[in-house]
């Protein structure tokens, strides 16, 4: 048999906490049905951690934003309002519940959702607001929570972004009524696919667990697991579901390397934190490039350290001119602004409207899906000029290096 390197004797690893001891013990067949279940074990470090109430493992930050929709109430019709510069996801789970996205403006500086745009977005059928924190960085919670309390609509939090970013003290993904969490291979805390539904709500919690688990009547906000007897479930008469549910629940597998990934992400985030400095240096003396904005009493988890870039302007060189001159110097790249939600062709040609997810009825006011160029112009203005510098560096030198780079080409450019 061929040796099998130890992933913990890699000091830069992604995986060199207790990931394999885990893993292997999920697949030690002596184990089986005598130990906790890794799922059960994540979920309670994960509520724990958050200091919340509930946490539901499942197996994307997709399908959690579905099952939050569904626990609030989201249904044929109804409006939930999401930002516009964003990952798709949030319009995309909208539309799958039969509901209409209705697109928010951005802050300019902060880069995330505007509370004032949103008031001016809410009519009498406005259910719920996807909050996400881009980039790392919290929401501007407190005015957000306001606006949903006075006119009783439900916050989702969508923290794929932002673990252990902290607004005024609270941590994100404990201020709104739930909070979805995505641990796809690049997020803080990764587990390869997989997402954690937090809530404090017992109800939501309920809700979101049965619509991850197929429905099943016997589940609660805490339970996972069948809590009757057999004698109660093995009789013909037993009815199991009583909700609309499919299958989005995590796996033993990957919620062992979950459970280890959490016990590190402190350190994890830390990391980014430090890159994300590395970055900010190197930026620091130049006018034509605007951090993203981290006012007084907000810590940004950096889930990637993005800018404004205003050097077409300034000095002359567009976008895609910095971005080959960047890795011409050896710079490993960095990603654009997303495509404003509106602008995507999924969004823009309506391709929603083919495939039977939409209301019938698109009300007296006319076309509920009018997506125009114009409706969100901070956003539209921001994105193309938006650069996201990778942070998830496993060795410091070489974040060091490549910040490095980024300053040489600026002091270049600025000559
Ligand atoms: C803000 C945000 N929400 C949701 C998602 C979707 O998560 P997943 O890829 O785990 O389905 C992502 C992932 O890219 C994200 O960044």
């Amino acid at each position: 048999m061929s040796d099998i390197s130890d992933p913990r004797n890699d000091p830069h690893g992604k995986y060199n906490g207790n990931e394999i001891v885990y893993v292997s013990q999920v697949l030690d067949s002596a184990n089986y049905r005598t130990q906790e279940p890794f799922t059960v074990r994540f979920e309670q470090a994960f509520a724990k951690r958050f200091g919340m109430d509930f946490a539901i493992a499942h197996n994307s930050g997709t399908t959690t934003l579905l099952s939050c929709l569904a626990a609030a109430g989201v249904g044929m019709g109804d409006e939930v309002i999401c930002p516009a510069q964003a990952v798709l996801m949030n319009a995309a789970t909208i539309l799958y519940q039969n509901a209409v996205p209705v697109i928010a403006d951005i802050d300019g500086e902060t880069l995330n959702i505007d509370p004032a745009d949103i008031e001016k977005k809410i009519t009498n059928r406005t259910k719920a607001i996807f909050v996400v924190h881009m980039h790392g960085l919290p929401a501007d919670m407190d005015p957000i929570m306001a606006i949903a309390e006075k006119h009783g609509i439900t916050v989702i939090e969508d923290t794929a972004q932002c673990v252990l970013g902290t607004y005024k003290g609270r941590l994100a993904g404990t201020m709104g009524h739930m909070a979805s969490f995505s641990m796809e291979s690049k997020k803080h805390l990764s587990t390869g696919e997989g997402g954690m539904v937090l809530t404090n709500d017992e109800h939501f919690g309920t809700v979101v667990r049965k619509t991850a688990f197929n429905g099943y009547r016997a589940m609660t906000a805490g339970k996972p697991l069948r809590q009757l007897l057999p004698e109660q479930f093995q009789d013909p008469d037993y009815e199991r579901h009583d909700t609309l549910g499919l299958n989005f629940r995590m796996n033993e597998v990957t919620a062992a390397v979950g459970l280890a990934q959490l016990e590190r992400i402190d350190q994890i985030v830390g990391r980014r934190q430090q890159v994300a400095e590395y970055f900010m240096d190197a930026i620091s003396s130049c006018d034509w490039m605007v951090p993203q904005k981290v006012p007084d009493d907000y810590v940004n988890s950096y889930y990637t350290f993005t800018a404004r870039y205003k050097g077409k302007q300034a000095i002359g060189a567009s976008w895609k001119d910095f971005y080959n001159k960047y890795k011409a110097m050896g710079g490993d790249g960095f990603y654009a602004g997303l495509k404003v939600v509106y602008s995507e062709p999924m969004m823009r040609e309506k391709v929603f409207l083919k495939s039977g997810y939409l209301p019938p009825d698109q009300g007296p006011e006319g076309d509920r899906f009018a997506y125009e160029q114009g409706m969100c112009p901070v956003a539209e203005e921001a994105q193309p000029e938006m650069m996201s510098f990778k942070t998830n560096y496993r060795d410091m030198e070489t974040a060091k290096q490549q910040a490095g780079i980024l300053g040489d080409l600026i002091k270049d450019l600025d000559k």
